[in-house]
């Protein structure tokens, strides 16, 4: 049967997942498929993984979104923190829909899974102001407020304490540096006070891979503001960025 569900794909540094997505449901409409990402992963080489991934599905032919751990804005990449520079500048719709023949549109990563927690999620019908934040390889962020999403925040790059906020409080800062749960929640301290300095959000919600250990360590923050783990987990990137797609990408 064909399918005009949109399609949800998840670019990341070690794989580039994709699935067709119920966006009644907030879930996936059929088996999620996973390719390498390709090393460099320049726009073109990933272009063509994508177009590859695409074909595994020949019965779906809705809307794609794609996310970018990147600043995009109307399909157009601009920074490139964690991935191959030659992203920035690149008209991501434009060459993506090329690649693919199919309506494709680029939203940034956090964005992605700030659209799906809130929709679906964790936050799920929250009114308030509601900051969603990955903690990955960088920190992505969602500003998201009675259910519209403020695009862009990048809150990742605030600087706290003199650093690039990332570099000392991401999931991989922790990796790297080998940090125990109670060290890096006292970073994570700092982060978070930043952020709610400057935004008085009324909910935190954390995702990415290490949320599915948030009781080793959201418990351990001294900050003002609730904060509770992301639901969506790994869903979070595919559902969000056919959501994204399928509202034409505004
Ligand atoms: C990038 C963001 C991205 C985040 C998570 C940061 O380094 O600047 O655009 O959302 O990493 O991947």
């Amino acid at each position: 049967m064909v399918s005009s569900h949109p399609f949800g794909i998840d670019f990341g540094g070690s794989g580039i997942k994709g699935a067709p997505v119920d966006v009644q449901a907030g879930d996936f409409a059929g088996e999620r498929h996973r390719i390498e990402t390709p090393q460099p992963s320049t726009p073109r080489a990933v272009a063509a993984v994508f177009a590859e991934l695409l074909s595994r599905f020949p019965d779906s032919t809705g809307a794609v979104g794609v996310t970018v751990p990147g600043v995009v804005r109307h399909g157009v990449v601009e920074s490139a923190a964690n991935i191959d520079k030659s992203w920035i500048g690149t008209d991501a719709d434009q060459l993506f829909t090329q690649a693919t023949g199919r309506e494709v549109h680029v939203v940034n990563d956090a964005d992605a899974a700030g659209l799906a927690e809130v929709t679906y999620g964790a936050a799920k019908g929250h009114q308030g102001v509601v900051i969603v934040t990955t903690l990955g390889t960088g920190i992505g962020s969602a500003i998201v407020h009675r259910g519209a999403l403020v695009p862009n925040s990048e809150l990742g790059h605030l600087e706290v304490d003199g650093h690039d906020a990332e570099s000392r409080a991401a999931n991989s800062a922790r990796e790297r540096e080998e940090l125990s749960w109670h060290q890096w929640a006292q970073r994570l301290t700092a982060y978070y006070r930043t952020v709610e300095k400057l935004f008085s959000p009324d909910l935190f919600v954390v995702g990415g891979g290490v949320s599915k250990h948030s009781a080793e360590f959201l418990p351990l923050l001294d900050i003002n503001t609730p904060i509770i783990p992301a639901v969506l987990r790994n869903r979070a990137g595919i559902v969000g960025a056919a959501l994204y797609a399928r509202t034409g990408g505004a």
